[in-house]
């Protein structure tokens, strides 16, 4: 039986390796060795997920923390090379864009350990985005490239990246649909205080968003606005990072007249997708979600990876003006057809570990 080594450590990651490690278990597929790096490690934005997404305790947990980039990737590097020449696994896969995956893959890859990407080929701009680069990098260096779409595949394509990709779908959307008859919208709503269809869920945590004064001043300023014009209430779930500036640049007056919590889990944050009106964020795999709960989201970002939800007209790119997103906001109360399945049929899981395996 084959090793793996499965490296994961920022929230998002935790939602897609929850997929994978499910169908390695459903199948005995492999020996699933699982690593944690400790890039996130609040409880709210690491435990809750482990728990409710019903994943295996970590083998490992490197425990790098928080850092500037170069030195939170170094830290992975270094414990992850370790840890690698100890294990000697057959494959290691890595999950997204975060400082934790392009560590991994290089670590692995210098190694001659074959990497498997789960969501390669997305592009967005701006290019010297921190996802972005790690992104292009660790596509570069995977041996199995799993792509949500064709327009990812080609992607990958234009770059000459062409020998071992496979356009497997969205292990997100696996994910949402295995969960949503645990979905708990009214209770959930209640819980909040939060009335049916009258509510926008907003979450930021860009650094071009949230680390610029003026764009994230601007970004509240717009929320508060929509609230005044729609009466709707927002919803404001704050990411540590966004905590930290909100502080820093005596924006807590703006932030306070919204309804502000700490981040929410997958549970939760999923069955109040389900009944808000409109959802508003710079968040890679929410647009996403909002999109699989039928609800259209205003995307604070200049460009996005998931274009096709943007282009089919569903979702909107907005930028980090106050106008721009109350006009934006505005407009997802207009009907629009469902784009249907744009990221697969919900067996991104399964298609994944059998190309593995073959
Ligand atoms: C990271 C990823 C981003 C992903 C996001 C999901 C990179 C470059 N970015 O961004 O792609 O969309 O995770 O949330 O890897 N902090 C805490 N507690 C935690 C984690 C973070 O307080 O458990 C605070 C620290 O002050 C830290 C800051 O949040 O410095 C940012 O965390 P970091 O992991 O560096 O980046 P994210 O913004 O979370």
């Amino acid at each position: 039986m084959k090793k793996v080594v499965s490296l994961v450590g920022a929230r998002p990651q935790f939602i897609k390796e929850a997929v994978i490690g499910a169908e390695v278990r459903r199948r005995n597929a492999w020996n699933h060795i699982l690593v944690h790096s400790g890039q996130h490690y609040d409880a709210n934005m690491s435990d809750i997920f482990f728990t409710e997404l019903d994943m295996k305790q970590p083998d490992y947990f490197l425990g790098v923390g928080s850092g500037f980039h170069g030195k939170q990737t170094a830290e992975v590097l270094i414990k992850f090379e370790d840890l690698l020449l100890k294990e000697k696994p057959d494959l290691v896969l890595v999950y997204g864009d975060t400082n934790t995956t392009v560590a991994g893959a290089l670590a692995a890859s210098k190694l001659k350990i074959p990497v498997a990407h789960v969501e390669a080929g997305i592009r967005q701009s701006p290019k010297d985005m921190p996802e972005e680069i790690n992104r292009v990098l660790t596509d570069h260096i995977s041996k199995y490239l799993f792509c949500c779409s064709d327009l990812a595949a080609k992607n990958l394509e234009k770059e000459g990246i062409t020998e071992g990709v496979f356009v497997a779908g969205d292990v997100m959307y696996d994910l949402y649909l295995k969960m949503k008859p645990r979905f708990t919208p009214k209770e959930t709503r209640e819980q909040y205080g939060l009335e049916e269809g009258r509510y926008i869920i907003a979450t930021l945590h860009r650094d071009f968003n949230v680390d610029n004064q003026d764009s994230l001043r601007s970004i509240l300023e717009g929320l508060v606005r929509v609230k005044k014009e729609t009466g709707l209430e927002i919803l404001l779930p704050i990411h540590p990072r966004t905590r930290k500036r909100i502080v820093e640049f005596g924006l807590g007056g703006l932030a306070g007249s919204l309804q502000a919590t700490e981040p929410i889990g997958y549970l939760d944050l999923m069955s109040l997708t389900q009944d808000c009106a409109a959802v508003v964020t710079d968040s890679g795999g929410y647009q996403k979600e909002a999109y699989y709960a039928g609800k259209r989201a205003a995307v604070v970002m200049p460009d996005t990876g998931w274009r096709e939800i943007v282009d089919s007209g569903w979702n909107i790119l907005c930028g980090p003006k106050a106008e721009e997103l109350a006009a934006g906001v505005a407009s997802l109360s207009q009907t629009r057809h469902f784009p249907g399945s744009l990221f697969g049929n919900g067996n991104a899981g399964e298609c994944i570990v059998s190309s593995l395996l073959a």
